[in-house]
């Protein structure tokens, strides 16, 4: 599956997950109080298309009834799965109490859950980090978590592994994904963390046990990952990788996707943080990534995608 992604997870982006064949996406994380505001998420932006399905709404939040007053919004809206954030450890997230810094507070999470079970019908799934920091008391509070969780039929975990504190730093732990697994065979684990090669996501999930893969960083510029992932999942002997021109068409294809959702001003502007990812496949990369973010409109991205990928 795609990982929800706050700030690339769009509508664009999950649609080219698809098309290469990544089976579930998540729209990336919103605030519960903003998913409380129903002319909100009537907006063009946020509205999901039939072929869209099954996806994911993430929601963000430390109230047990906004959160599921957002959750039952999130469903009326034609989310298939709900997921609820305590993970993401982003300083003015933490500093609000949320995300991340939920880990220390099980008895909280787990009356989060408790309300949004009960208040919508469709599976309900926690995305969670392996604890606050990496003391012995925030493991506790980890397992805690999940166990309190699978006693109260969630429906899945997504674990991320690593601490809140680690942020980005150091690499995830799949042991702990692998130990969660062995514990709780019956529920379906997730995990993320570190996926940026199809053979070593592949890998991942097997010796861990868990039942998939949530790939995140590894698919920005690179939404072809997830048709990597089938080949070597189906023992495919050779890989599909795209050739330049082929990058460039898809590079081509994301942009038009784009243009649907955002301001030709702002498309350009967005963009950048995936051209300069999809510059990295490129055989020039240095000279590809500098130019493909220089362009200043819509003009001077398309002269400069037709010059390094032969279209
Ligand atoms: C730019 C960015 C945005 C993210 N947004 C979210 C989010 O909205 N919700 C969430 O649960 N995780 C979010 N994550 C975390 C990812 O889902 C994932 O768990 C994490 O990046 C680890 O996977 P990776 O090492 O393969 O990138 C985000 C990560 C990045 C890099």
């Amino acid at each position: 599956m795609q990982a929800p992604l706050s700030g690339y997870s769009d509508r664009a982006m999950r649609a080219l997950a698809r098309r290469f064949g990544c089976e579930l996406t998540f729209s990336g994380v919103m605030l519960d109080k903003s998913a409380c505001h129903k002319p909100l998420l009537k907006r063009d932006f946020y509205k999901l298309r039939d072929e869209e399905h099954p996806i994911g709404g993430q929601l963000l939040g430390t109230e047990p009834k906004t959160m599921a007053q957002a959750a039952q919004n999130f469903c009326e809206m034609g989310y298939d799965i709900i997921d609820l954030n305590f993970a993401c450890p982003a300083p003015k997230v933490l500093r609000r109490g949320r995300g991340g810094a939920m880990l220390d507070k099980p008895a909280k999470i787990l009356e989060i859950l408790r309300a949004v079970k009960g208040a919508v019908k469709c599976p309900v799934m926690m995305k969670l980090r392996i604890g606050v920091d990496e003391s012995e008391a925030a493991r506790e509070d980890f397992f805690r978590i999940c166990s309190d969780a699978v006693a109260e039929g969630v429906d899945g975990l997504i674990v991320h592994g690593r601490t809140t504190e680690q942020y980005f730093r150091g690499s995830a732990d799949w042991n702990v994904i692998a130990e969660l697994k062995k514990q709780y065979p019956q529920t379906n684990i997730i995990g993320s963390g570190d996926l940026f090669d199809a053979k070593d996501v592949v890998n991942k999930i097997k010796t861990s046990g868990a039942d998939g893969a949530a790939v995140a960083r590894g698919a920005i510029g690179k939404p072809w990952i997830y048709r990597q992932i089938k080949d070597v999942l189906e023992g495919k002997e050779e890989i599909y990788r795209p050739d330049i021109k082929e990058q460039g068409q898809i590079i081509l294809e994301h942009f038009e996707l784009l243009k649907e959702l955002y301001e030709p001003k702002k498309c350009v502007w967005y963009f950048r943080k995936f051209l300069s990812q999809y510059g990295r496949s490129h055989n020039q990369p240095g000279k590809v990534r500098r130019e493909l973010v220089m362009a200043e409109d819509e003009a001077a991205l398309l002269d400069t995608i037709k010059k390094w990928y032969g279209i």
